[in-house]
């Protein structure tokens, strides 16, 4: 998104960054439709300033890991998955907890995706939110997350979080949100996302002049 341009001659050397389009992807940890935490996901990308788009990302035909399978090539629902993230310039995961972790889908399509030096989560700008009905918003799945994304070089958006608990009376028949205190929560992690992506990709720019 943040285009580099290079001065140099005469004066010292600067570089000034050109605001451009910014590439946002989504992926949510539920594959059922009336998923909450698609309507948080669709919240975020509601919260997105202009400029920055929010494309939510269809994984549901990944398969189970094998490693036998990867030896024979990236089956196509991974090999999209991989550069859908590649392409993109940052990406939001919006997911419930399962047994206090990770749903073993999302755990299963980031083990696809992490595999191969050419991995597309390195120093990839990521934001998490959980939503569940019961109190804690997936608290305990986000840290798990957090975990697993670290490992992998991804550069995880620290705060603000947002665990959206009784999220089920936060969203309305529509999926829209009907809490005021929830999508000021979700703006300001937004707002951060977007500050930390231009910084992250500023820094990598910095890095390759280097
Ligand atoms: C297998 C399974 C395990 C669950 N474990 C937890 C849990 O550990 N903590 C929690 O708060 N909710 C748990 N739940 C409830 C989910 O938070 C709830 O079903 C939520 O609506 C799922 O998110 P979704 O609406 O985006 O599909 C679990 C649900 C399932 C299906």
């Amino acid at each position: 998104m943040a285009g580099l341009l290079r001065h140099a001659g005469g004066g010292p050397f600067f570089v000034t960054f050109k605001e451009a389009f910014m590439d946002i992807v989504g992926i949510c940890g539920s594959l059922r439709g009336q998923s909450i935490n698609r309507m948080l996901l669709n919240l975020a990308g509601d919260c997105l300033p202009a400029g920055a788009t929010l494309d939510v990302l269809a994984w549901d035909e990944v398969p189970a890991f094998n490693s036998d399978v990867l030896a024979k090539g990236l089956p196509p629902a991974v090999a999209t998955l991989r550069e859908r993230i590649r392409r993109a310039d940052a990406v939001i995961i919006a997911t419930p907890e399962y047994n206090f972790s990770i749903p073993g889908m999302l755990k299963n399509a980031i083990d696809w995706v992490s595999r191969g030096d050419d991995q597309p989560l390195l120093n990839k700008p990521v934001a998490i939110l959980s939503a569940t009905p019961g109190p804690l918003g997936g608290a305990r799945v986000q840290y798990d997350l957090r975990k697993v994304l670290l490992f992998m070089n991804a550069a995880v958006l620290v705060k603000p979080e947002v665990f959206v608990g009784f999220a089920h009376q936060k969203f309305d028949a529509e999926g829209q949100c009907t809490d005021s205190t929830t999508r000021g929560f979700v703006q300001s992690q937004m707002d951060a996302l977007v500050r930390h992506t231009k910084l992250q990709q500023q820094l990598q720019q910095l890095q390759k002049l280097a």
